[in-house]
């Protein structure tokens, strides 16, 4: 594993696994400039590349031309190469606001870039947010970054290391290193898919009413305020912040009652949660009691929830050795769900 390092050169056959990621403070805001704070989660994506006939993703040439972020990998960083067919295997639950996306566009873009000659991990954070970008219409490069950098990243904020600064050509993140307190996290997925551009167009117009400036700038002290309260490592405050976020995100209208359920479930066993990801579905975090971990589990799945205990991936998106392809979970993705393209 090679991952934290510059993507080398290679050729093909090539697999390479990414982190998916859960957002802890500020989405949305980000897309406008925010600051946010995201983490890299032990849920992978792998893909395996090898050269063929034709495109194919997972054995079908239909889902190859059907998958926007398989299309726009190959538009913007294969250009008219030879074929190329992809398998992917993923533990990330798909449209669930995990990074399944992103993770497929990190593990896309490192595979590309390896074999059209390497690339250092600030191009590897560029081209896989152009990538996911392209394929959304919209958004931010907070997923993207989380899932090429690993562990904790700040968006617009923080003191740590610089990492890199992406832009879209009009608007330019910086993203800075945030250190690991060493918490579990647990997340839930509420069963129901989001689109994350719709979601991110009817926070933009929330945010363009009269009130939208102020609102934006409560994002803003909420975030900054959160990430602090996480360098310091102070639990019950990181708690309560996450709950006040979770009301900015209701008043904007990206909540949803079944996220409400989840996270009044898992309140006795918590500090604090909010929905994580573009919300209007998808799936909650929460920041447990230590030792308490099963028993938010056990309140989350009980309210109809499909919980995870997560811990932080230390390391990004990179290449594995081709003949661990698959052995992320066991699961493979027959590309069922309608609702996320990421993966079909
Ligand atoms: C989606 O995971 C997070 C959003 O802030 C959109 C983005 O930043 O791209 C809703």
């Amino acid at each position: 594993m090679i991952e934290g390092e510059d993507v080398p050169a290679g050729s093909l056959p090539l697999a390479a696994r990414s982190p998916g990621k859960c957002i802890v403070f500020g989405e949305h805001a980000v897309v406008h400039g925010g600051p946010e704070l995201v983490v890299a989660i032990d849920l992978y994506v792998q893909v395996g590349a090898r050269a063929a006939p034709r495109p194919s993703l997972n054995g079908s040439t239909q889902s190859a031309e059907e998958n926007p972020y398989f299309q726009e990998g190959l538009h913007r960083l294969w250009g008219t190469r030879p074929p190329i067919a992809l398998t992917v295997t993923s533990r990330v639950p798909r449209s669930a606001g995990l990074g399944s996306s992103a993770a497929f566009c990190s593990a896309i873009a490192a595979l590309l870039g390896s074999a059209t000659g390497g690339l250092s991990r600030a191009h590897l954070a560029e081209r896989a947010f152009e990538v996911e970008r392209g394929a959304q219409g919209v958004g931010s490069p907070g997923d993207t970054s989380a899932t090429v950098a690993g562990g904790y990243v700040a968006l617009n904020a923080g003191a740590g290391a610089s990492l890199w600064s992406v832009s879209d050509g009009e608007r330019t993140w910086a993203v800075r290193r945030v250190s690991d307190p060493g918490w579990l996290w647990v997340v839930a997925y509420s069963g129901i898919p989001r689109n994350t551009a719709e979601t991110v167009r009817t926070v933009s117009r929330r945010l363009s009413e009269p009130d939208g400036p102020g609102l934006l700038e409560r994002f803003r002290t909420v975030a900054l305020a959160g990430i602090e309260a996480i360098g310091e490592e102070r639990r019950e405050e990181v708690g309560r912040l996450l709950t006040e976020n979770q009301r900015l995100l209701r008043e904007v209208g990206v909540s949803h009652p079944r996220l409400e359920a989840l996270l009044e479930a898992a309140a006795p066993a918590s500090f604090g949660g909010k929905l994580t990801g573009a919300g209007a579905g998808g799936s909650i975090v929460v920041l447990p009691h230590p030792g308490r971990e099963v028993e938010a589990v056990r309140r989350i799945a009980r309210a109809g929830g499909v919980p995870f205990v997560v811990r932080v991936a230390r390391l990004g998106a990179g290449l594995v050795p081709p003949a661990t392809a698959g052995a992320v979970s066991g699961r493979s993705l027959p590309g069922d769900d309608p609702d996320d393209r990421a993966v079909r």
